[in-house]
């Protein structure tokens, strides 16, 4: 083998190497627990900021939605709401958490009433534009508004629909289908939550 035969040799080695690594990163980061969710600042329907913090030592069930959605949110939260019935006394450390994709329509005091209509365990929480963007970002969560008028005097917002349930010590546990039934939802939790 010649010195420059050697050095491609070596190059390759080095490259499929890199490839492996790479490829062996996007696996984990697709696959693992660090990527999902983070630190985020909301507001609460009191008017008080609340952080990721604030739920420390419960599991967290974190939902993304809005007041004015017409089929899936109301249906995913009815949905919990029921699970947390059927969970009995496990329910006492989940904290569901609605986000609102729509802070525009949605103010803190708008989205916390909404979700205590569900269940008064379920905590509905808004923010500035910037701060959704933020905490949506974290969750990969896409949300796109769709106007219905020119005027955009009514639209809806599209958005993806995953239940993320994070551990006490805020970390991603597991994604949940938004589309289970309640009971679906309480089993899957009850297993989840150890
Ligand atoms: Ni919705």
């Amino acid at each position: 083998m010649t010195v420059t035969g050697r050095s491609y040799a070596i190059l390759g080695v080095l490259f499929a190497a890199l490839l492996f690594a790479a490829s062996g990163f996007l696996w984990f980061s697709d696959r693992g627990g660090a990527t999902v969710g983070g630190p985020f600042t909301l507001t609460d329907g009191t008017g008080k900021p609340v952080t990721d913090r604030d739920f420390r030592g419960k599991y967290m069930l974190v939902y993304f939605g809005y007041t004015h959605c017409p089929d899936v949110c109301p249906t995913t939260l009815s949905d919990i709401a029921a699970a947390l019935k059927l969970m009995g006394p496990k329910a006492a450390s989940l904290a569901p958490v609605f986000i609102t994709v729509d802070p525009a329509r949605d103010t803190p005091a708008v989205i916390a009433h909404y979700a205590a209509q569900f269940s008064p365990a379920i905590t509905g929480l808004s923010g500035t534009p910037a701060e959704i963007e933020a905490v949506a970002a974290e969750y990969h969560v896409y949300y796109a508004k769709h106007p219905k008028t020119e005027a955009e005097l009514d639209y809806s917002v599209d958005h993806s629909s995953v239940l993320y349930l994070m551990g006490p010590d805020g970390g991603f546990v597991a994604p949940i289908p938004a589309n289970s039934s309640s009971k679906e939802l309480a089993a899957a939790l009850g297993r989840a939550m150890r």
